[in-house]
């Protein structure tokens, strides 16, 4: 009975059939219904783009961005689209004011291009950056609050970290984090890339000054489909990224709904001239699609087939498991460590060319790892699939 849901489930997806796609991690594949009603807005959109634009997108894009502040636990009027958690990152990074002299601190296993925003913001600030270690595989959330703790000094201006890891798919106690730093006055910016229906998601718990995130990985929307959500207090620290209609808008009604579907303190960040923002009001059809399987049943999935992974990458092959199986510590994704003189170059090509698997190999300075990412639409077989792969690519 559960096979057949799951069955039917994977059926629902557009996977090409001799792929084994264990990236959801890097890049969402697409249901069907969210390709065809984006695919539709798309015609309505190159068949009569004044009325598609001007008097179709406001209800859609108000509609959008209630379901997915509602979905994450928010506020639709303090949620802002973008295309991706990198333009997120870049809107808050790219003029946020910190005073100087001090630091923006950030954990040591951050996305190579979202530590190049802080580099550079660090720079426009007069600011120093620093980074601080994560516990190899730590054991419970308070190890990583601990060493958080441990970095803060009076000179942090800023704490920046991924609330699911990139490298390792380790998932940081975002909450604890945000209330350690706000209890010294520090800033919090988060890096949800990967959490938005991996993980659940509640934005005000959560508490933090910035969190930007992307729907096209495990919401499975639309590529450029992101938003930028900002926290209370911190609304109006930030200038947008380009200089549009929004700019100029009346300080009253300034968090109320406009007719463009936005509020006036939104669009001044959101609007960017004109451009295809179908990826975002197709995002309720992203939420309905999981929504129709059961959160919970599609978690439970999730988790039973990490296990799978566990027992064949982990125990099967023998590789060292790099992501803690504390149910706390973990997502959808675990990572494994690769024997020594492996040449990641290689083992990619073979993946890929040899038995058409797609899971990345991760360069870390200190070691390489495979990460496996399984969502509900993975079958035990693909996992089978990289199991019995990898030890003739690694030791054959
Ligand atoms: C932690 C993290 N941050 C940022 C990004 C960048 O995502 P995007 O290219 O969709 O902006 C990724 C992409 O995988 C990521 O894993």
């Amino acid at each position: 009975m559960a096979e057949t849901i799951w069955s039917d489930a994977r059926s629902q997806m557009m996977l090409d059939p001799n792929v084994a796609n264990l990236n959801t991690g890097s890049f969402g594949p697409l249901p069907r219904v969210v390709f065809e009603r984006v695919t539709k807005l798309r015609e309505r959109l190159a068949e009569e783009p004044m009325d598609f634009l001007v008097r179709q997108v406001p209800p859609l894009l108000w509609d959008a961005r209630e379901r997915l502040a509602t979905f994450l636990g928010g506020d639709a009027r303090r949620l802002v689209f973008t295309c991706n958690v990198t333009a997120s990152v870049n809107i808050v990074a790219a003029s946020l004011k910190l005073a100087a002299p001090g630091e923006i601190l950030l954990t040591d296993h951050e996305y190579g291009a979202m530590h190049w925003c802080w580099e550079r913001a660090a720079q426009r600030c007069g600011l120093t950056l620093r980074t601080f270690p994560l516990p190899r595989t730590p054991g419970s959330p308070g190890e990583i609050v601990d060493a958080a703790r441990a970095a803060f000094t009076p000179q942090t201006r800023l704490l920046f970290f991924s609330h699911v890891l990139s490298p390792t798919g380790l998932v940081l106690p975002a909450e604890d984090l945000c209330r350690e730093a706000r209890g010294r006055g520090i800033l919090t910016v988060i890096d949800g890339a990967h959490a938005p229906a991996m993980i659940p998601v509640n934005l005000a718990d959560i508490g933090a000054d910035f969190y930007g995130a992307n729907c096209h990985k495990w919401l499975l929307a639309p590529t450029g489909s992101g938003f930028l959500y900002l926290g209370p207090g911190s609304e109006d620290r930030l200038q947008p990224l380009q200089v549009s209609w929004g700019w100029h808008h009346e300080c009253r009604g300034v968090d109320e709904r406009d007719e463009f579907g936005s509020t006036p303190r939104l669009r001044a960040l959101e609007f960017e001239g004109t451009r295809d923002i179908c990826p975002w009001l197709v995002v309720p059809q992203a939420i309905d699609f999981q929504d129709g399987f059961g959160w919970a049943r599609i978690r439970a999935r999730i988790a039973e087939l990490g296990a799978y992974v566990r027992t064949k990458i982990g125990r099967g092959v023998g590789l060292e498991e790099a992501t803690p199986a504390h149910p706390a510590l973990h997502g959808a994704m675990a990572a494994f460590q690769l024997p020594a003189g492996t040449d990641p170059a290689v083992l990619r090509r073979n993946l890929w060319e040899k038995f058409r698997i797609e899971t990345p190999i991760i360069e870390r300075p200190e070691r390489l790892l495979i990460r496996v990412s399984t969502h509900f639409y993975n079958t035990e077989d693909e996992i089978d699939r990289l199991a019995s792969a990898l030890p003739a690519l690694l030791h054959g």
